[in-house]
């Protein structure tokens, strides 16, 4: 892989992205990885992040010169930049001059291995305070701006590169470029890795490790585990069984939907739908508190999930009557990358997103987990979806929240209720989609004010309804979020047919509030 050595969150994540869309195979590692760490991985070039500090600020992330040494090819960025020169022989320094956001290049020299062929003056992104103002012995400059005396060096003999701009943001004129040229000239890699490649590699490690052995994928009905399950099902066929929990929390007729998509994008593989909504809806009986409604949801995810999974084992023969497995059995679960590198890149153990998917596996599962998504974002996996032949209806769907419309109900749940807020939730989603929202918008909660009630009149009467919220947002990966600001006419429809269609909701709602400080569901 092309490793990403990340020295501030913000950067690392985005650079591999580029990388990947260069079409090379990226990873992230932290900072703190030894040098002998980052060499075992084999890397074929290392990318150096920027980050939010000085170089010779007290506790700046270091940069070992060994790793410049080792003669894997290296660029860096931004502070990446400074600390290559910093720890060679060069010069960083206060200039008394900061440059943030777009700024002028100047002196680009167009016969360099990284800036080829690009425009001698041209816009980059820039943000840092300290400059570095000698390069080290042998490094030739390639280009400056006003504040930067050496904007970018290069020493092409040891494969060695950095720029002071971040050309991974969209504002560098040049900037894709900038990271080709180093991955295809500086470094010698060829661009290769695609979707279709994705497919088959991961295609035959999920053959290599189930072996002969029967899998199982808990499907919620979204689009990462119904990837997982197609490419397992590509694999090894019948031995994977799919099982659906309907936990009688889903929006209005989307078991169905789920179940009838199922059939569409897997070629043949069994599923198994558990009707749990009395379960679920007799455990959360009377409760009111967000958190205790969650682990009651996982808790009672668990306990389903078990007694299906024992019941294919059985049926398999896998199982005696005892309940002895003769045989290792496997979990399919959508883990992404993002995922992996917030619980700080562990390799193999399950992480706490991917125990989350399912509402939380018990530490003493007998499962081994296969996570063929673990190398992909988001964007990457609805790609291989779309590659395998899955319905737009799927690789384009929102995310819903594991526990449903139970936390999107604040007060107790119970049928009622929930019949209630599946009425407006289809209203709400209809509209948005008959507007042609629904790619434009991350999702949408609709959240029922179930205790709150307030005076309304329609026809000549009085009225005593609840209020429904709605909550659309824009957001990249639902970290950080954005009230969405969807047209007035589209509102006004939604709040005039959920009025007017809903018997028990006289008050439609918009919620105005970014993540933070909001979070996305109101529970
Ligand atoms: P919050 O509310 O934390 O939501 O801003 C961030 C994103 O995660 C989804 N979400 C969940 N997804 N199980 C899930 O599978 C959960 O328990 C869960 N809680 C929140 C939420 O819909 C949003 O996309």
């Amino acid at each position: 892989p092309v490793l990403v050595v990340d020295f501030g969150a913000q950067y690392a994540q985005l650079i591999a992205r580029r990388v990947r869309e260069a079409q090379v195979y990226s990873e992230i590692v932290p900072h703190t990885a030894s040098t002998a760490d980052i060499l075992a991985k084999e890397p074929r070039a290392i990318i150096l992040s920027g980050g939010p500090s000085s170089v010779y600020a007290e506790g700046a992330p270091g940069l070992d010169p060994a790793l410049l040494e080792a003669g894997v090819p290296v660029l860096g960025l931004c502070y990446g930049f400074q600390s290559m020169a910093a720890a060679l022989d060069g010069t960083v320094a206060p200039t008394g001059v900061r440059e943030y956001g777009a700024t002028r290049l100047e002196a680009v020299d167009s016969a360099s291995e990284l800036l080829r062929e690009q425009d001698t003056e041209q816009n980059v992104w820039m943000s840092h305070g300290d400059s570095v103002t000698a390069a080290p012995t042998g490094f030739r400059v390639v280009a400056t701006s006003s504040a930067s005396p050496v904007a970018a060096f290069e020493h092409p003999e040891k494969h060695l590169y950095g720029v002071q701009w971040h050309p991974e943001v969209g504002h560098s004129d040049r900037g894709q470029e900038v990271l080709e040229n180093f991955l295809y000239r500086g470094a010698g890699i060829t661009p290769e890795w695609t979707t279709g490649s994705v497919i088959e590699e991961q295609v035959e490690r999920i053959r290599t490790q189930i072996g002969e052995g029967t899998a199982i994928c808990a499907l919620s009905g979204g689009v990462d585990s119904a990837v997982a399950a197609a490419l397992v099902q590509k694999a090894i066929g019948d031995r994977l069984t799919c099982v659906y929990v309907d936990h009688g929390l889903m929006r209005l007729n989307e078991s169905e939907q789920i179940e009838k998509a199922f059939g569409e994008s897997t070629g043949g593989a069994k599923l198994i739908v558990v009707d749990a909504e009395e379960q679920f809806l007799s455990a959360l009986a009377g409760v009111t508190d967000p958190e205790k409604k969650r682990k009651i949801i996982g808790r009672e995810f668990i306990r389903t999930f078990e007694r299906a999974q024992a019941d294919i084992l059985r049926e398999r023969g896998v199982i005696d009557a005892a309940g002895h497995a003769e045989a290792k059995a496997f979990l399919v679960q959508g883990t992404l990358y993002p995922d992996v590198v917030e619980s700080g890149g562990g390799e193999g153990a399950a992480n706490i997103k991917s125990h989350h998917n399912v509402g939380g596996l018990p530490e003493d599962l007998s499962f081994e987990l296969v996570e063929p998504l673990r190398a992909l974002f988001k964007d990457e996996v609805r790609a291989v979806g779309s590659e395998l032949g899955l319905p737009d209806g799927i690789v384009w769907r929102q995310p819903f929240p594991g526990p449903g419309l139970g936390i999107r109900i604040i007060g107790e749940v119970t049928k009622d209720r929930l019949d209630v807020l599946r009425r407006a939730d289809a209203i709400a989603r209809e509209e948005m989609t008959a507007a042609g929202l629904d790619r434009e918008i991350w999702q949408c909660p609709v959240v029922l004010l179930a205790d709150v009630r307030s005076v309304g009149v329609q026809g000549d009467g009085r009225t005593y309804g609840h209020p429904i919220v709605l909550r659309p947002v824009t957001s990249d990966d639902a970290m950080t979020a954005d009230w969405a600001k969807l047209p007035y006419e589209v509102l006004g429809r939604i709040s005039t047919r959920i009025t007017n269609e809903v018997a028990e909701i006289n008050r439609v709602t918009l919620d105005v509030t970014s993540k933070p400080p909001g979070t996305i569901e109101w529970e």
